[in-house]
């Protein structure tokens, strides 16, 4: 397996991995229900600055099995952090590899304030959160937290 920066001929890699993607997790990283990533969606997720905005993406046999990434917030300190790893390949330790890694990278691009809006329900990435962030404040509306942290060293 090879984690590396997100690449703007990624498109299509993306739109691949989307489809192997159950419809609860599909739920759980864009909080609807999408039959497929639509190409203009999929252009802006590959096109990145690497430093305000940035994925790394975990490839296994050419193809994606997990991708994290940070977006900016409102607040420019402040970035936006996601995860998602197709199902085949959850519950092994990539999505704490793949959460710690995009913090480390934020912070060496001097980010180092983040949120995640997460459902209530997804026990697991409550579970990454409590173990691999300082939470600062969290506030819950419609079934989704929100949490401000930043990474626990
Ligand atoms: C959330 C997600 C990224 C986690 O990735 P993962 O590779 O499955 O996570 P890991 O294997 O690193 O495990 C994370 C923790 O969850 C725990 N866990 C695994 N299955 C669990 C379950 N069913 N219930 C509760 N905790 C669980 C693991 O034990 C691990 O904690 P530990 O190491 O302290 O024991 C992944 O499940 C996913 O892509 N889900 C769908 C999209 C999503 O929810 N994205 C988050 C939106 S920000």
């Amino acid at each position: 397996m090879l984690i590396r920066p997100i690449r703007p001929q990624d498109e299509k890699l993306l739109r691949e991995a989307f489809r192997r993607l159950t419809p609860e997790s599909v739920y759980q990283r864009f909080f609807g229900s999408l039959r497929e990533l639509p190409a203009q969606m999929a252009r802006h997720l590959a096109n990145v600055d690497y430093v305000q905005r940035l994925a790394l993406v975990a490839e296994h046999d050419n193809k994606a099995i997990g991708v994290a990434r940070y977006e900016p917030t409102d607040d420019p300190g402040t970035a936006e952090v996601a995860l998602a790893v197709l199902d085949a390949w959850q519950e092994r330790g990539l999505g704490r590899i793949l959460l710690r890694e995009i913090l480390r990278a934020a912070e060496e691009n001097g980010i180092h304030r983040f949120r995640a809006d997460v459902l209530s329900e997804n026990a697991r990435m409550l579970r990454l959160l409590a173990t691999e962030a300082d939470i600062q404040t969290r506030r819950t509306e419609s079934g989704i937290t929100t949490f401000f942290f930043t990474r626990r060293g």
